[in-house]
């Protein structure tokens, strides 16, 4: 029998990952059917419930119901447990497992698909919400000099900054970057959701340094826009991430890691 899977979100119409996962399993063989589910804002738990007791095998979950998976799992991974956050959700023989594949696809897009080399590196995250927080240990974990988390409100900042607990993470207010300079900067704010940029000075990109926004539209977001106009070597969005984030969870899933390259190759056609 075809196992099913899905993604949970609200809203969830424009979600790309039916159409991911669909490719992975063509490309690896996989027989399985991937839904999109609208989950109710007042009682996630009982949609994905719901899915899981009638034979769903496995649920990726988006905004705005991350928090409230992790909540909902018998059992935690570490990544999952040090980002607060589930996007992942297995059904195991042990009960329902959740995990969080962000922070690695956005490494794995960085790293693998376009060579970033983290090494020694200088690099701001922009925003301290739930985006932000999920990528901070697995950036760490790559290898840079130094993250610095800025925030409009400095306090967020300050409090994801204390809980990854390295001297390699400092935070402060967007307002107190003047001078700096970086080699990648990553936007986690939710400002591009109205096509607004943060505050930022115009001069923090080093020599040859790059933008990363983790948000993805068919047309260049405002901080791609940014990025390019301010010299960055490469101004990416958040397609490559997407993409890298649903092959850890298909792999979580059916234990065969997918072909990344052909999928965002195909949706940027
Ligand atoms: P999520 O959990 O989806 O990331 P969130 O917790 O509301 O959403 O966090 C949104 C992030 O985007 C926050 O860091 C927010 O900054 P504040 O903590 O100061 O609110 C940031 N953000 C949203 N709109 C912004 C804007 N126009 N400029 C700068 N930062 C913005």
């Amino acid at each position: 029998m075809t196992d099913r899977y899905a993604v949970i979100g609200n809203p969830i119409e424009h979600s790309l990952s039916p159409r991911i996962h669909q490719r992975f399993a063509e490309l690896t063989g996989e027989d399985i059917a991937y839904l999109r589910l609208l989950g109710s804002t007042d009682d996630f738990a009982g949609d994905a419930r719901h899915f899981l007791d009638t034979g769903g095998k496995g649920l990726n979950v988006t905004v705005p119901f991350k928090e409230q998976a992790f909540t909902l799992a018998d059992d935690l991974s570490t990544r999952a447990r040090r980002a607060g956050a589930v996007n992942t959700l297995i059904v195991t023989d042990q009960g329902l497992r959740g995990d969080n594949t962000d922070g690695i696809g956005l490494v794995r897009d960085l790293r693998d698909n376009h060579g970033f080399d983290f090494t020694g590196r200088r690099v701001l995250l922009l925003g301290a919400g739930g985006a932000a927080r999920g990528v901070v240990r697995p950036l760490l974990d790559a290898g840079p000099r130094h993250i610095v988390i800025a925030n409009r409100t400095a306090s967020k900042a300050d409090a994801l900054a204390a809980r990854a607990d390295s001297a390699r993470v400092s935070a402060r207010g967007l307002d107190k970057l003047e001078g700096e300079r970086f080699d990648l900067i990553i936007n986690a704010t939710a400002a591009g959701l109205t096509d607004a940029l943060p505050d930022i000075p115009d001069t923090l990109l080093a020599k040859g340094g790059w933008s990363y926004d983790m948000m993805y539209a068919s047309e260049p977001t405002a901080f791609v826009r940014w990025g390019r106009t301010r010299g960055a070597s490469k101004a990416l969005d958040g397609l490559g991430m997407l993409v890298e984030q649903a092959a850890e969870s298909f792999c979580l899933w059916r234990g065969t890691r997918p072909p990344t390259g052909p999928v965002i190759a195909m949706l940027k056609e």
